[in-house]
């Protein structure tokens, strides 16, 4: 087989057979097919697309690139949650908690943050001697003892997207639906899960900006999923504004804890109801999603779901008094006011540009070295659709030092505050099954 072949196929709109699909991964991944023509390949899969079939066997090219973890050892459907990124997005730290209470395993494999959105793992070692150094066996017990687990990205998961994707990055050829679908279900699939629920964000603060590529992306992720055999679904959320209130390590952290008390915010109470309902129904432990939907508010009212976070944060070595006690995890030493300059409607507020204030606060990190300050953030006091009075406050911002002047003014700029009424934007904008 040759590569000029394969690149000549697709440019002239063909399809790729499975064979020569692995034959293009593979010998990229072992470094005897050059950049130069897995580039010239991307960008003609860019302008000609990929069928279904295509789709799923570069896929599974790319999950038999390298490692696979195995959780077989784990008894249960194994149910896995993805999320394409977002400003606040604190889903995870409750959802796990709520779904593992429902007796669904979570066995997770997370990341930590870069720009603008924040990772898992941050969030989480905000909390004391938390750490995600598990062995494979320690993981597996936990999930079985306590219901869940959270652990770093280990092994040699998928090499071929990892390259992938830094070329696609350099040659224009990120932005395509099925690149982009084939390279999140890789990760997935090669994590574990047996199935898997997708929240593909829109808006403003996501990687998808409008509302019809977010649902391209969606389905084209459901279809390799139920066609490689896991089930999969996905939701469409809104990700105009942050989600819930907090933006910032350990102040997510507490927001995670008060939305397993049922006193989280109402979007991101929302949202972890409806993706862990769903996530309840594939893993088996309930028929409806009003069933499931039941049982979820059942954990969070009886007290179940927060005990099953403490059982899990104990398990990694946290402390989990952070429950009772949320005071005990990082502090900012200033807590700052904004207050709005006009009365008015909340019209706006911004994600990704109130996640890059976050950032400079020191909540994220602008390249891969950065360190960041666990103890920083925003908490905001208004959410689109909100009356405001001049001089009430818009957002708390959580620093450490009193020199913010240039992070006030970004964040004046893009909350948008607006003399006529503004109708909050709807959360769950589509449900796709298959
Ligand atoms: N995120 C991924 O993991 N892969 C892509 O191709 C784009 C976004
Ligand atoms: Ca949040």
């Amino acid at each position: 087989m040759r590569m000029v072949d394969i690149i000549e196929k697709k440019r002239n709109g063909e399809e790729l057979t499975k064979e020569e699909i692995r034959f293009f991964v593979q010998g990229y991944t072992e470094g005897s097919i050059p950049d130069y023509q897995v580039s010239s390949l991307m960008m003609a899969i860019y302008f000609q697309d990929m069928n279904d079939r295509e789709r799923a066997d570069l896929t599974m090219a790319m999950v038999e690139s390298g490692d696979q973890i195995d959780l077989s050892g784990i008894e249960g459907v194994k149910v896995d949650k993805h999320s394409t990124g977002g400003v606040g997005d604190t889903t995870t730290l409750s959802l796990a908690a709520m779904v593992a209470a429902c007796g669904v395993p979570v066995a997770k494999m997370s990341g930590r943050g870069l720009g603008h959105t924040g990772g898992t793992i941050d969030k989480l070692e905000a909390i004391e001697g938390f750490h995600v150094e598990l062995t494979t066996e320690q993981f597996m017990k936990q999930v079985n003892d306590i219901g869940t687990a959270v652990i770093g990205q280990s092994g040699n998961l998928t090499p071929a997207d990892k390259k992938l994707y830094a070329l696609r990055d350099v040659t224009g050829t990120v932005p395509s639906i099925p690149l982009i679908a084939s390279s999140i279900m890789s990760k997935k699939i090669a994590a574990g899960a047996d199935a898997i629920v997708l929240d593909v964000k829109t808006g403003d603060g996501a990687f998808m900006k409008t509302f019809e590529d977010a649902e391209s992306l969606a389905h084209a992720m459901v279809q390799i999923g139920n066609n490689v055999g896991r089930n999969t679904m996905a939701i469409i959320s809104d990700m105009s504004q942050p989600l819930g209130f907090a933006i910032g390590n350990a102040l997510e952290v507490k927001e995670a804890i008060d939305t397993l008390k049922g006193q989280g915010p109402e979007d991101l109470m929302e949202l972890c109801y409806t993706l862990g309902s769903q996530m309840v129904v594939l893993g088996g432990k309930a028929t409806t999603i009003e069933e499931a939907r039941k049982k979820l508010q059942e954990v969070i009212a009886n007290g179940q779901a927060l005990e099953v976070f403490k059982k899990f944060i104990e398990a990694q070595g946290g402390d989990a008094s952070v429950v009772e006690n949320p005071a005990l995890l990082p502090q900012a030493k200033y807590q700052i006011e904004l207050p709005a300059r006009s009365s008015g409607y909340v019209a706006q507020i911004e994600a990704d540009d109130v996640g890059v204030a976050a950032m400079l606060l020191g909540a994220g990190r602008a390249t891969k070295e950065s360190t960041i300050d666990l103890s920083v953030g925003l908490v905001l006091r208004k959410k689109v659709g909100d009356r405001v009075e001049e001089g009430e406050s818009l957002v708390t911002i959580h620093t450490n030092t009193e020199d913010i002047n240039e992070i006030k003014e970004k964040l004046y700029q893009h909350i948008v505050i607006s003399s006529e009424k503004v109708e909050a934007p709807t959360l769950i904008k589509q449900v796709i099954t298959k």
